[in-house]
């Protein structure tokens, strides 16, 4: 057992001490506490360590609201403030930026309104009639019975689950606006499914191995004013109270007669609301459900100007009409690839609007993109309240 102060924390929110000059991360521990820490890990560069006591703590600590939290792997910053946590943030995103030596205005923050209960879909793991979450880097599940940060309908959905009587597999809990539930389930095992087992869920539908065995297999989706159709496999943004205003930072940087492309654009909600000031939107999406909701919502909602197109982004760019002068770019952890960087250093793209959920692929691409562009504007979203994953929009002009 050691004695450790904690210096700062890392990108992940774990504490980060020195033991004998070695840096060694601590998951909940705090700057300036002093703790008693076991190492559970050691390799030549790094210590991983577990606190023991807490001999000092911050003023800042608080207790966590989940059950689980000590155990879980899925959300790692309930042991402070929510106002330390987008402090935290903030700096974390400053820091990377800074680190890239990429040059960038005043972060504008834009918290949510509901930090917790604000997850809409939920992904847990079945094993030996166990539902939940594996443990922290970790293949042992523990039993879930509710989300602290998922919505109410997801947590009244989860307490129903065992009466399906599955083994082994996966199931994905979505649920949209109006409280409806969607059920996603992998397994080999024979599902017992009996709608009167889930009194007080509003179950539309259940699919399993991409079946659907009960209902529909997708449901709608209502925000910023629109109607979307969403298939069980389509992606569609995790937090009810962050989006419109994610959504909103990106529509106001579109102006009227702009041609816009829309990469990696879902069920098509960007180019939707992108639409109402653009002369036309082009858009890509590899999933070809989601193409196919992005053409149903495309009618639902009476546009005439979104033509969607099914196909990998990173190779369909080079291939379509370039009269778009706007991009938008909203694409997986991975970030962009190399070459569709150097696509847009030589297009003549006016405006690109950056929209990421990591920070460390999203700078990776901005080191290369501001030779060209500069960094207008940038927002940090709170999506993921209570975990370190931040969402962000970057606006970039060219130069
Ligand atoms: C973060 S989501 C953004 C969706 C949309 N902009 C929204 O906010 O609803 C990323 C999307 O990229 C799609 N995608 C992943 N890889 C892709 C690729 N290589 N080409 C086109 N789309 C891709 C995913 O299916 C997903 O719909």
């Amino acid at each position: 057992m050691n004695e450790l102060k904690i210096e700062k924390l890392d990108h992940q929110g774990r504490g980060i001490a020195f033991l004998d000059g070695k840096v060694t991360f601590l998951k909940n521990a705090l700057p300036n506490e002093i703790v008693l820490g076991k190492i559970i890990h050691s390799s030549k560069n790094y210590n991983i360590g577990e606190v023991v006591e807490y001999k000092k703590k911050s003023e800042s600590r608080t207790k966590a609201f989940c059950p689980y939290y000590n155990l879980c792997g899925g959300c790692d910053l309930e042991h402070m403030t929510y106002e330390d946590s987008m402090r935290f943030k903030k700096e974390k995103v400053e820091n990377i930026l800074r680190n890239s030596k990429v040059e960038f205005p005043k972060i504008e923050i834009i918290k949510n309104e509901s930090p917790k209960e604000y997850r809409n879909k939920l992904s847990l793991k079945v094993k030996k009639g166990t539902i939940g979450f594996y443990e922290e880097k970790s293949h042992s599940l523990i039993d879930i019975e509710t989300c602290p940060l998922a919505k109410k309908s997801i947590n009244d959905c989860l307490k129903k689950l065992k009466t399906l009587k599955i083994q082994n597999g996966a199931i994905t809990v979505r649920s949209n606006w109006n409280e409806e539930v969607l059920l996603i389930i992998q397994t080999n095992d024979q599902i017992d499914f009996k709608i009167e087992n889930f009194s007080n869920v509003k179950i539309v539908g259940v699919v399993q191995n991409g079946e659907t065995i009960y209902g529909n297999n997708f449901f709608y989706e209502r925000i910023n004013g629109f109607l979307f159709k969403v298939s069980y496999d389509a992606f569609f943004q995790i937090n009810p109270y962050v989006t419109p205003k994610l959504f909103s930072c990106v529509i106001n940087c579109i102006k009227k007669d702009n041609v816009v492309l829309d990469l990696f654009s879902g069920v098509g909600t960007l180019s939707l609301l992108a639409s109402k000031s653009a002369k036309k939107v082009y858009s890509i999406e590899i999933v070809q459900n989601a193409v196919l909701d992005h053409l149903e919502n495309i009618k639902l909602n009476h546009i005439t100007n979104c033509f969607p197109i099914l196909g990998d982004a990173f190779k369909v760019i080079s291939k379509i009409e370039k009269d778009y002068d706007t991009i938008v770019v909203d694409p997986t952890r991975k970030g962009l690839s190399e070459e569709t960087c150097q696509f847009l250093l030589k297009s003549d793209v006016k405006k690109i609007v950056y929209v990421s959920c990591n920070p460390m692929t999203l700078v990776r691409d901005l080191k290369v993109l501001v030779t060209a562009y500069k960094i207008e504007k940038f927002y940090l979203l709170d999506m993921f309240s209570f975990t370190h994953h931040v969402e962000c929009v970057c606006v970039l002009e060219r130069r």
